[in-house]
């Protein structure tokens, strides 16, 4: 089979790596992809919104598979033009994609399915959201509806703070995304991923993960792309998963096939388990990224035969075999990410940490260059490792961060430290 992969992050990589270890691929091309993913088959430089050159590039090459791993060329239609063109391809058509790229459109979708999540307004002029916010008062939070790379969503601890997201957003520092805003009331708990693959009818959940998005140890400073993530999550253990997914995946798929229109693809519900109960913040339509990182390193199956099983709605012969073991992974980033930083650091030590046990080293921001990895991107690595427990896990990632050497690099040091103080 000839594969294509459309994305350059740590989640690429580990599609690649997972799909490589398959045996069924005699080519990988990754568009635009990384360091990483052209030691595993082929890079192509196709940026991964540009859907028309993704299509000719699939027909020229007779690519049989096509994986989109981010939301944007999902949401710029890719799987509908993939499927036009007769290229099987995995993931949401354009309509579905809406439930990442719309959150309008997914509170709208999670009302009408009976989806647990924060009550909300949603706003197109400035003055009744202003008027909604003075109402409901602090904390809050504001979200552009549309997509804004992460950096969309405000948590509002105070009034001002929230009138202040209010007037950046509807004026426009997302552009178009921010042309409508939901603001919503502001939920307590701890974060859970919960993904699962789909065929429109059928759900089969993947193990927990949990990403940690906040750029400093402690969950504090700026949030990020996700600076680390680990499965699974001990607040949501394997003997919930079932319930969970009938609480935050089923529904959607019900609702979204009875709008004609059914749900192909990863759905992930970003969830916020509040005293209350689970409460959905958010659904992507893709795997996470850092989170895919850790769950392929503990799926057994060949990940080519499950994504198929999900194009050709089979989902329901399919079981998913996971290695009991945790898995754990940093983030490696050039110092000043989210914010400005630096590229073209060299990267030493890749080899040595992918020769420890159990260990790989998953590149994102990296590119080959005269026989040197060097940096060039804000997230550069995700070394991640399997252990035994979380425990294991996360001494055996660590382990193997301290093998990498780059100038101008930080990582966050309690990657997983969440979990173990819940066991
Ligand atoms: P989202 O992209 O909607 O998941 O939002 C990004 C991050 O903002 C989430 O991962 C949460 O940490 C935070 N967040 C979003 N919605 C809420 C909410 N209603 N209450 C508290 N925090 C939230
Ligand atoms: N790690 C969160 C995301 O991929 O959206």
């Amino acid at each position: 089979m000839r594969v294509l992969i459309i994305g350059s992050g740590g989640r690429e990589h580990a599609l690649s790596w997972k799909i490589s270890r398959g045996g069924k691929a005699e080519t990988i091309y990754c568009a635009p992809g990384n360091g990483g993913t052209a030691q595993e088959g082929e890079n192509v430089p196709l940026k991964d919104s540009d859907v028309a050159g993704l299509v000719a590039f699939a027909r020229e090459k007779g690519v049989d598979f096509v994986i989109p791993g981010p939301e944007l060329p999902l949401t710029l239609g890719v799987v509908d033009a993939m499927r036009e063109a007769g290229i099987r391809c995995f993931g949401p058509d354009r309509w579905c994609a809406q439930l990442e790229g719309s959150k309008a459109f997914a509170k709208s979708i999670m009302q009408q399915a009976g989806v647990p999540t924060a009550a909300c307004g949603v706003f197109t002029e400035l003055e009744p959201a202003r008027a909604f916010v003075e109402e409901k008062g602090a904390p809050i939070v504001i979200k552009a509806d549309g997509l804004a790379a992460g950096k969309g969503v405000v948590v509002a601890r105070t009034r001002e703070e929230a009138l202040e997201a209010l007037e950046s957003i509807m004026g426009g520092v997302f552009g178009q995304a921010g042309s409508r805003v939901v603001i919503e009331e502001f939920l307590e708990g701890e974060e859970v991923s919960l993904l699962a693959f789909c065929d429109g009818k059928t759900a089969l959940p993947l193990p927990s993960a949990q990403d940690h998005k906040a750029a400093f140890d402690g969950d504090t400073g700026p949030n990020t792309g996700g600076m680390g993530a680990y499965s699974p999550a001990p607040v949501l253990p394997d003997s919930d998963l079932e319930a969970m997914a009938d609480v935050a995946i089923r529904p959607v798929l019900k609702e979204m096939a009875r709008q004609g229109h059914p749900f192909t693809g990863i759905l992930y519900a970003g969830l916020m388990m509040t005293k209350d109960g689970p409460k959905v913040l958010e659904y992507n339509v893709r795997f996470g990224d850092p989170e895919c990182q850790p769950l392929l390193m503990r799926l057994e199956n060949d990940l080519l035969d499950v994504m198929g099983a999900c194009i050709d709605g089979r989902l329901h012969e399919v079981r998913l075999s996971i290695r009991p073991e945790s898995a754990l992974g940093v983030v490696v980033a050039a110092e000043g990410y989210p914010g400005s930083y630096e590229k073209g650091m060299e990267i030493k030590g890749i080899d040595e940490a992918d020769a420890l046990p159990d260990t790989k080293v998953f590149q994102a921001g990296t590119a080959r260059s005269e026989g040197k990895t060097l940096s060039s991107g804000g997230r550069v690595l995700c070394v991640t490792a399997l252990g035994a427990d979380l425990a294991e896990a996360q001494k055996r990632a660590y382990e193997a961060v301290a093998k990498i050497d780059m100038e101008k690099s930080r990582h966050r040091s309690d990657i997983g430290a969440k979990g173990l103080r819940r066991l």
